[in-house]
């Protein structure tokens, strides 16, 4: 048996398809590329097609989730000083805690609606200012900005944030959403899938990695020092934050997306062009040593790289940046946990005993 289920198919879903040789993302039968560029709702609104009984069309859902921010918000007024001073996704995860454990579309939206209303009031609170209420009129992107802000973000970067949540919505069956599909298993409720999938989430090996790719291109600080700061890393038996990944063997398409988007956000003056520069400048030292010293194993980018660039130029902090993708990912955790529920059996699988036998252990 290979470690870690590589290789083990655990589910049969409708939702995403990641082809890790063509380095192909498919959505509901779109492909990745056509999505971004679409607004956050519009994709919760395919993933959710057919889970939920009273779905209401696209327009009507992106009002509802606006309603849902404002319900949601209700339980900011329940983070002490203790959640406030807790790692933004563990206070996130804490409020979540709070929140309802249904099956139905008002506990979806809930849920959709709290790492965006959750996050940026957390953020507030820890800087010493007072959350902001939600605007129900706004799309969920260009209101989460709004509530990190105080104030109505720039077209450019609302767009980027869009294409930030929309890419990350959903991702076959990546850790986070196994735990959401086990727990769902259970019948245990959505809440309970989701707070299962945000723990999987924070781990560096899985959402947590974009915080430490900006350490890194602080560390190295400009591009003539990329290819002596990597290759001491690696000599130090680390890894390469942003690089690499369980299925893709090719470069990850959600890499190149949120690529467009940093291009599009320094073309509208959003990012300083010198950042952009190094970062182009270490993805490509890293690709060229990464091939020298893993001859054997394709590391090519992935989503994390460019997701670091984008969050730090829409004013996210990085110790922030998985609280945000918990935001994106959410709308996948909740379908899937849907498919689950609706059409699964209890995950049980076994586990093979390599202990002393009682005989032996005497
Ligand atoms: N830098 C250096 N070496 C690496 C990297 C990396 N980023 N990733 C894998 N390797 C090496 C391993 O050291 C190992 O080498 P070895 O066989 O000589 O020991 C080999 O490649 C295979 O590594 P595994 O751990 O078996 O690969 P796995 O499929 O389990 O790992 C993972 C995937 C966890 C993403 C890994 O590539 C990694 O740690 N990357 C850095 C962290 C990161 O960017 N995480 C975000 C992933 S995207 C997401 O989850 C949203």
């Amino acid at each position: 048996m290979e470690g870690g289920l590589e290789g083990v198919v655990a589910a049969e879903t409708v939702l995403s398809d990641v082809d890790g040789a063509a380095g192909r993302l498919i959505i509901r039968g779109q492909p990745l590329e056509q999505l971004a560029g679409r607004p956050a709702e519009a994709v919760a609104h395919l993933l959710f097609a057919g889970f939920f009984d009273g779905l209401p069309d696209e327009a009507a859902l992106r009002a509802a989730l606006g309603a849902a921010r404002e319900r949601v918000f209700g339980h900011v007024a329940y983070a002490d000083a203790e959640i406030v001073a807790l790692p933004p996704t563990d206070g996130v995860r804490a409020l979540l805690a709070r929140l309802r454990d249904g099956e139905d579309l008002e506990a979806a939206l809930d849920l959709l609606a709290a790492p965006a209303v959750f996050a940026p009031a957390l953020l507030r609170l820890r800087a010493g200012g007072r959350p902001v209420e939600p605007d129900a009129g706004l799309g969920q992107a260009a209101d989460m900005l709004r509530m990190l802000d105080g104030a109505a973000p720039a077209a450019a970067k609302a767009a980027a944030l869009d294409t930030y949540l929309v890419t990350v919505s959903d991702h076959g069956l990546n850790a986070s959403t196994f735990a959401a599909r086990v727990v769902a298993s259970t019948r245990a409720g959505l809440a309970s899938s989701a707070l299962a999938a945000i723990s999987a989430l924070k781990g560096p090996l899985h959402g947590g990695a974009p915080g430490p790719v900006l350490d890194m291109l602080d560390a190295i600080g400009e591009p003539a020092r990329a290819e002596d700061w990597l290759a001491e890393a690696l000599d130090r038996g680390e890894r390469l934050m942003g690089f690499g990944h369980r299925i893709y063997r090719v470069r990850d398409p959600r890499a190149d997306a949120l690529k467009g988007a940093v291009r599009a956000l320094a073309a509208a003056g959003a990012i300083d062009p010198q950042r952009l520069a190094l970062a182009e400048a270490v993805e490509a030292a890293a690709l060229a040593i990464l091939r020298r010293r893993k001859p054997d194993r394709p590391l090519d980018t992935n989503v994390e790289f460019y997701t670091a660039l984008l969050l730090e130029a829409l004013g996210f902090p990085r110790d922030a940046f998985t609280a945000v993708f918990a935001t994106g990912r959410m709308a996948g955790w909740i379908a899937h946990a849907r498919e689950q529920a609706v059409g699964g059996r209890l995950i049980r699988p076994q586990s093979r005993y390599v202990g002393p036998r009682p005989q032996q252990a005497a």
